[in-house]
């Protein structure tokens, strides 16, 4: 394992970061970044996909193959972008999430700024910059640069708009035993803090589809996506949200992991009574 931090520490700890210090990053992080990235475990889910990774140099968004690859003003000073790559299916999108989140948690125990971007960004000119194999897409790209104190005024108008810093309570997204019936903080007993931990994690707009029901027992967590109807992010051609799931699945499994409260995952439908016609069954984690 590559962490060396508690992974919980470092989920509560990040944020998007859209402005960056001068600072280059140093020989010894891209070697780690590196590193992280050449090994097969750091690429693969729970579903057995795998994902692509590519660190891009850039100087003055300019890369050093020349191509000029740009965020539509929304990032200042980036250093380098990593760039994940994807078969364009929706498992493959959830596997996207939870390996492009897992590398951002690598990258935040670095102290290095991240963010995670789905629709603000020029994507034609890094499809120049790599050579997709058919059916292949980029979902996301981070920056990535040191964290700056300074220029805060920027980011933080932008978190306003987004409205980053409002993460739904426990009562809208998490339930017990069916959807009727809402899971307060301190009743998930051995899930609480990874439940809490999905909770927290980064989100397409902010929307934060993810629903969790807590079985009877609670010894299963069953995942599911409410899909936010008409969301201008789900028509770029592959189903943004579902990036967004991953990530719940990330946070989860490693804070498990870190508590160490085994499990698995597992695709068994428990036939829960749906609230409405844009929530769907992901899948379930369940305690060995
Ligand atoms: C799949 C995905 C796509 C995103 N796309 C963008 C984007 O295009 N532009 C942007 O500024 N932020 C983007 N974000 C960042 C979210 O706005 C951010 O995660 C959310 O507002 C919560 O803030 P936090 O990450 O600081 O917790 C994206 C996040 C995710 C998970």
């Amino acid at each position: 394992m590559h962490f060396k931090e508690s992974i919980i520490k470092t989920i509560e700890k990040r944020k998007s970061i859209r402005t960056y210090e001068d600072t280059p990053i140093t020989k010894e992080d891209l070697d780690k970044i590196n590193e992280y990235m050449s090994i097969e475990d750091n690429l693969i889910g729970p579903l057995g996909k795998k994902i692509k990774f590519h660190l891009i140099k850039v100087s003055k968004n300019v890369s050093e193959k020349g191509i000029k690859v740009g965020t539509y003003g929304f990032i200042k000073n980036p250093k380098a972008y990593i760039v994940g790559i994807v078969e364009n299916k929706n498992e493959a999108l959830i596997e996207f999430g939870y390996v492009f989140e897992k590398l951002i948690l690598f990258l935040t125990e670095l102290n290095i700024g991240t963010c995670w971007l789905g629709g603000t960004f020029t994507r034609n000119s890094f499809e120049k910059e790599i050579n997709l194999s058919t059916g292949e897409i980029i979902p996301c790209i981070t920056p990535i640069g040191y964290m700056t104190e300074k220029n805060r005024f920027f980011d933080k108008t932008i978190r306003r708009i987004v409205k980053a810093d409002n993460k739904k309570p426990w009562d809208e997204l998490f339930y017990y035993s069916s959807f009727e019936k809402k899971l307060k903080k301190g009743e998930g007993d051995k899930f609480d803090t990874p439940i809490e931990m999905v909770r927290l994690g980064p989100s397409a707009s902010n929307k934060q589809p993810w629903r969790i029901v807590l079985s009877d027992k609670k010894d299963v967590c069953h995942f599911y996506l409410e899909q936010t109807p008409n969301y201008s992010g789900n028509k770029m051609g592959f189903n943004i949200q579902s990036i967004d799931i991953g990530i719940a699945l990330c946070h989860f499994e490693l804070s498990c992991n870190a508590l160490k409260l085994k499990g698995n995952w597992r695709i068994k439908n428990p036939k829960i009574k749906l609230p409405n016609e844009n929530t769907k069954y992901i899948m379930s984690w369940e305690s060995k």
